[in-house]
């Protein structure tokens, strides 16, 4: 199993590409579902989810092709895929597949809404929390769904006419339910209004892929979606946006680090509340044509307190890079995480650096502390896994990260973008 190794103590000098995002990509394609038509997506992210959804997504029928084009040579390896939902040939998403990955259970949406029926396995626990579905249950239900569990399986059937449009307001702010209930009620019978919706850039990109595809969605990136139901769609062409999350967490290196980075082919509209907190540690980040610049010189890391929240909050998925960065900060800083219950395991792997963090319910106590000491350590989930990588530039000496399949699964090329800016950082294969 491959392993990563680093051995801190360089500053990060260079410039990196950003990857399109991969919590963008996933929607988008599972949207595919939607048409017999094709869908082309540029700039899809090379990833191991990806990976895993297109094999999915092939279970339903879908017809898929990619060319393998490199956008930038030697930099980006960002992929445009067409996918061709002729027939579907299966509603059924099974657990071996959907427990693989939650994104997954999304297929449920496009199914119900083209197929009027979708048997889709629950996607089962998650390190970081319980993660329920009774946001994607309620919220198809006020669309007229009927939707049974069993054995383990969503079984949902739409009404003889389809899907009707409905007004649904979400108890919580779901990301994913937000996703799944605009895609079904593209195709329903009349118009959907959804409030409390999730505001991420992810969802709007999401709308507007759809738009081009001929749906009639209103309000994207406020807290009410309208939807308007149409009888079809079409194919289009989309370009994936750039990931905000993979931006934030190179921000976090270089602030970690020190150096002089930029970041390219991304937007810093995406992540201000993270750029502003990061600024704050003493960073100066600027805006760029194409990106952003961030210079961390010589001063120390300030501390900086946190809450995660939905969009445009701090990201949950930038909450472990910051802590990362804060165990070396010149203070005390608090992290409180509010989407997730379980989102702070790696507090026990930047331990065994040498962090000072101390847990209480949903809010950790990060003691900054002068030096960092490589060790080996474990990733637990994806940008867990990530942080400890950004604790590792700035240990003295090696850091050894195993379970590297985490990174894969989100993080394109990781040590080779580090690398040209740097760092020493190399994939280990035992
Ligand atoms: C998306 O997950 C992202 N995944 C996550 O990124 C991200 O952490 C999360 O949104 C929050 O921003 C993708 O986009 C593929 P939610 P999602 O539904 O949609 C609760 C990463 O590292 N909830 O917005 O699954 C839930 O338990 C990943 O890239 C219910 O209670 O998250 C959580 O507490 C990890 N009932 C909160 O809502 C439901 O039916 C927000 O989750 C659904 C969700």
């Amino acid at each position: 199993m491959d392993r990563i190794r680093i051995v801190g103590g360089n500053e990060l000098h260079g410039v990196i590409p950003i990857s399109g995002a991969k919590n963008a990509a996933l929607p988008l394609m599972i949207a595919s579902l939607l048409t017999d038509d094709t869908l082309t997506l540029e700039n899809v992210p090379h990833l191991a989810d990806v990976e895993q959804l297109i094999r999915i997504l092939g279970n339903h029928g879908a017809d898929i092709s990619v060319n393998g084009r490199r956008e930038r040579q030697g930099e980006s390896y960002a992929r445009t895929i067409h996918f061709t939902s002729r027939n579907i040939v299966s509603t059924t998403a099974p657990y071996e597949l959907v427990s693989k990955m939650r994104a997954s259970f999304w297929v449920i949406g496009p199914l119900l809404a083209r197929e009027g029926k979708a048997r889709v396995s629950l996607p089962g626990g998650c390190a970081i929390g319980t993660r329920p579905v009774d946001l994607f249950i309620d919220g198809l239900t006020a669309l007229g769904a009927n939707i049974e569990i069993d054995g383990g399986y969503v079984n949902a059937t739409a009404p003889a006419g389809g899907l009707a449009g409905g007004r649904y307001v979400f108890p919580k702010v779901s990301v994913g339910a937000t996703h799944v209930l605009m895609m079904a009620a593209t195709l329903a019978n009349g118009t959907t209004v959804l409030g409390n919706a999730a505001r991420e850039p992810e969802v709007v990109d999401l709308a507007k892929c759809l738009n081009a595809m001929g749906a009639k969605i209103t309000g994207q990136g406020t807290s009410t979606i309208t939807v308007e139901g149409v009888p079809s769609l079409s194919g289009a062409r989309h370009r994936v946006l750039p990931d905000r999350i993979e931006t934030g967490t190179y921000a976090m290196a270089v602030a970690m680090t020190g150096g002089d980075v930029i970041l390219e082919d991304t937007d810093a509209s995406l992540l201000e509340t993270a750029l502003e907190a990061i600024r704050r540690t003493g960073a100066e980040i600027s805006e760029t044509n194409s990106g952003i610049r961030i210079v961390r010189n010589g001063a120390g890391i300030k501390p900086v307190d946190i809450v995660t929240d939905p969009f445009p909050g701090f990201p949950t998925d930038l909450q472990a890079q910051f802590m990362g960065l804060m165990t070396k900060s010149s203070g005390v800083s608090h992290i409180t995480e509010t989407i997730f219950e379980n989102r702070f395991m790696h507090v026990q792997e930047l331990a065994r650096l040498g962090a000072k963090i101390s847990l209480s319910g949903q809010a950790a106590k990060v003691e900054g502390v002068s030096r960092l000491k490589g060790a080996p350590v474990m990733a637990t989930d994806l940008r867990a896994s990530v942080s400890l990588v950004i604790a590792g530039l700035a240990a003295e000496g090696e850091t050894m990260v195993s379970r590297v399949y985490h990174l894969d699964r989100g993080f394109e090329r990781l040590e080779e973008k580090l690398t040209r800016c740097g760092a020493h950082v190399e994939r280990v294969s035992d």
